[in-house]
């Protein structure tokens, strides 16, 4: 799971992709992560399979989990110290805020939220989807557990605003990574 300054000790930090354009660009929230001295892996939804880059996260050698293991099989990751949720869909974010864990990647949103592990968000909706009134309240169900949100446009912490209807590929092209690990940079192995 490791790759260069990275060791077996090295904090873990789960990076949980979902269907929506940011996921295109995982591979180098791998590679920031590391160099940040985080032992990283990937989690995916079925939606995020279609958007991830496979031959850059294969070329990291980096784990990608999908689906639960099976039972009496050994545990394939050890666990998170931080988890980033980036891009956060719709979907995802709303069924995380409601508790739903009906796949492995919102299992692992779900304890880790439980766990009240060091949880960032990057919510990645249009504004007509944010309309909906399950959005601002999943928002609020997830500052009160803690996790911290980060607007995909300016890296700001405690997103507000949603995308405007089109704009998903140029935020993500312009999306720097380092905004999703900043309020874990430190917290997660000092605390
Ligand atoms: C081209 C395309 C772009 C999409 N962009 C977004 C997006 O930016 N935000 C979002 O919430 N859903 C977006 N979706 C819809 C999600 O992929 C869809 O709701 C999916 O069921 C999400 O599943 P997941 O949350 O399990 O990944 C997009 C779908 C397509 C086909």
């Amino acid at each position: 799971m490791g790759r260069d300054n990275v060791t077996d000790v090295s904090p873990v930090l789960y990076l949980v992709v979902t269907g929506a354009p940011l996921t295109r660009h995982v591979h180098h929230a791998v590679e920031s992560g590391r160099a940040q001295g985080w032992r990283v892996a990937v989690v995916a939804t079925d939606a995020a399979l279609a958007w991830m880059d496979h031959d850059e996260l294969e070329r990291l050698d980096v784990p990608v989990l999908n689906e639960h293991r099976q039972p009496d099989t050994a545990k394939r990751l050890p666990r998170p110290d931080a988890v980033v949720l980036a891009p956060g869909t719709f979907n995802t974010i709303n069924k995380l805020a409601a508790g739903i864990a009906d796949t492995y990647a919102l299992s692992v949103l779900c304890e880790s939220l439980g766990a009240r592990r060091h949880m960032v968000i990057v919510p990645f909706v249009s504004q007509s989807l944010a309309g909906h009134p399950a959005w601002t309240r999943s928002l609020a169900t997830l500052r009160r557990a803690g996790a911290f949100l980060v607007d995909p446009r300016s890296g700001r912490l405690g997103f507000e605003e949603a995308l405007e209807s089109g704009t998903g590929d140029a935020v993500a092209d312009a999306f720097r990574w380092d905004w999703a690990l900043a309020p874990i940079r430190f917290e997660a192995r000092y605390t």
